[in-house]
């Protein structure tokens, strides 16, 4: 990018850069110089499946030690065959807190960096880590996984892994040069319902997936907005700041959610591949005017900083494959309503839906019984659920899914085995942000969707969740329960 945006809130002295663009020209230029040179570019070497050697222990380092950090950093730290060797944050707080969970496990102190927002680099730099995970706030994640993977080391990258289609492109070249692996930790895959559904397409269940839904639908208005705030021990530089909650652009801001199960199911980048996006937006009718009466209410200068700018409102996009299927892809956080990630696959043969309540029919427009239901479960809940489920259940993390996610990269990586999720899977995924924002501020014009594979989704393998390949061999640590 030639220029970076930053966004000034001279309230708390600070400043962001929180989205990927300043203005339209910055989105305009990164769309065409993007285009030119993926659809000019021959792929160096083919991530997808690439069975790196197996790191055991796998030694790990954290950057960004907030709210997914640390809750990721307790999961690792009770697996066998896991070290947190360094954790880096830019304030103390986190630190001190992620070091005295590792005592209480009776674990070693791990090296912290902690000095400044540049001291991430010197974790970087240690040559004792095989995987960092990157767990800042967005703007940061395509730079810090960029550095890492340079510096020798696989990296796990919270969502969305970039903000501007070049840092997409520029996380894709990176991972194929250095044969190092960059996850996009995107959970919702390894959900119950969906990695069920998953299992079900690959197994033929739908027929032909014709059609998918996704979204990140969840209350938003005044709570959104009251919510942006920062919550002591939460740092300036904490995520509340995100481009997301306050809808700072225009465009799906949150789009991976929703995506990346579709997807997986869709086998998109693995036999289909998106070929073009179309999306619309409404104007923002909440957050510019809760802001201006929670500031004049208040007189607090931390809403009076937000208040008269403009923001995106709820997005919709529509996306149609190269063998003619589509996606709708939702974004409403804007305005009170239930949470929902939708998760919808329309097949030839059969349909599932999750939200609001999870259901499938086969062939008929009538849901099938609670008992059909269970014995689909028992049919098509992949071997790593039937696996772990239950101790992810018991662990959380949004029900599970976040441990199910956590072990099955650690064992992957142990094991020398491809991750269910790649470079191309990260870059695809975070790329529908700029590309429905320049859809939207283009009178809902298409915008070809690049194919980061380099034509390679024509021949890559569908994601696979059994345990075939894998040991079942990450066991858990005895917890010292403090
Ligand atoms: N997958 C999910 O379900 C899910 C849920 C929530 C958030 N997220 C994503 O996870 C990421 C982190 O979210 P969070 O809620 O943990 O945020 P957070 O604000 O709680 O934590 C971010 C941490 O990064 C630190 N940080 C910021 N800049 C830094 C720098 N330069 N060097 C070192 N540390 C720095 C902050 O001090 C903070 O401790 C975000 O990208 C968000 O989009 C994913």
């Amino acid at each position: 990018m030639k220029r970076r945006d930053f966004m000034k809130f001279p309230a708390f002295g600070m400043t962001l850069a929180l989205t990927g663009y300043s203005c339209a020209e910055e989105l305009n230029e990164d769309v065409q110089e993007t285009d030119i040179q993926w659809k000019g570019r021959t792929q160096i070497f083919n991530m997808h499946d690439f069975q790196a050697p197996p790191c055991l222990p796998l030694r790990v380092g954290y950057i960004g030690l907030g709210n997914r950090g640390y809750a990721s950093l307790r999961r690792l730290a009770q697996m066998e065959g896991v070290e947190i060797r360094a954790i880096a944050d830019c304030y103390e707080y986190p630190i001190r807190r992620a070091q005295e969970y590792l005592k209480e496990l009776g674990l070693p102190p791990a090296a912290e960096y902690f000095a400044s927002k540049e001291t991430w680099k010197d974790l970087c730099a240690r040559d004792d880590l095989d995987l960092i995970y990157v767990t800042t706030p967005p703007y940061c994640h395509a730079e810090m996984a960029v550095h890492a993977m340079l510096a020798g080391k696989h990296t796990a990258v919270e969502v969305p892994a970039a903000q501007t289609l070049a840092d997409c492109l520029r996380l894709v070249d990176t991972s194929e040069k250095t044969r190092k692996h960059c996850l996009i930790l995107e959970n919702c895959i390894y959900d119950f319902f969906e990695s069920m559904t998953i299992q079900m397409a690959q197994k033929g269940f739908f027929g032909e997936i014709i059609h998918g839904e996704g979204a990140y639908c969840h209350c938003g208005g005044t709570g959104n907005v009251a919510r942006s705030k920062p919550m002591p021990p939460l740092s300036p530089e904490a995520s509340p700041y995100y481009q997301h909650r306050l809808k700072l652009i225009k465009g799906n801001a949150y789009p991976t959610h929703g995506f990346g199960p579709v997807a997986k199911a869709m086998r998109i980048l693995a036999g289909d591949r998106i070929d073009y996006l179309s999306s619309v937006e409404t104007n923002d009718f909440v957050m510019g005017k809760t802001f201006g009466e929670m500031a004049e209410k208040t007189g607090d200068p931390y809403f009076r900083q937000f208040a008269g700018k403009t923001y995106g409102g709820g997005n919709s996009s529509i996306m149609r494959t190269v063998s003619g299927k589509t996606i709708c892809l939702g974004y409403h956080t804007c305005v009170g309503r239930p949470y929902s990630r939708v998760h919808l696959l329309s097949g030839t043969d059969a349909f599932a839906q999750k939200y609001p309540v999870p259901q499938i029919s086969i062939g008929n427009d009538k849901p099938v019984s609670d008992e059909k239901m269970k014995e689909l479960e028992q049919e098509f809940t992949p071997e790593l659920h039937r696996h772990i489920g239950e101790l992810a259940r018991e662990f959380g993390g949004h029900g599970g899914m976040d441990f199910i996610e956590d072990w099955r990269y650690v064992n992957c990586l142990q094991n020398g085995l491809a991750p269910d999720m790649d470079v191309y899977d990260s870059a695809l995924w975070s790329s529908l942000t700029p590309l429905s924002y320049w859809s939207v501020t283009h009178r809902s014009n298409s915008i070809d969707v690049p194919d980061f594979t380099c034509g390679a989704w024509k021949t890559n393998a569908p994601v696979d969740l059994s345990l075939r390949n894998s040991g079942k061999n990450t066991g858990m640590r005895t917890v010292k329960k403090s």
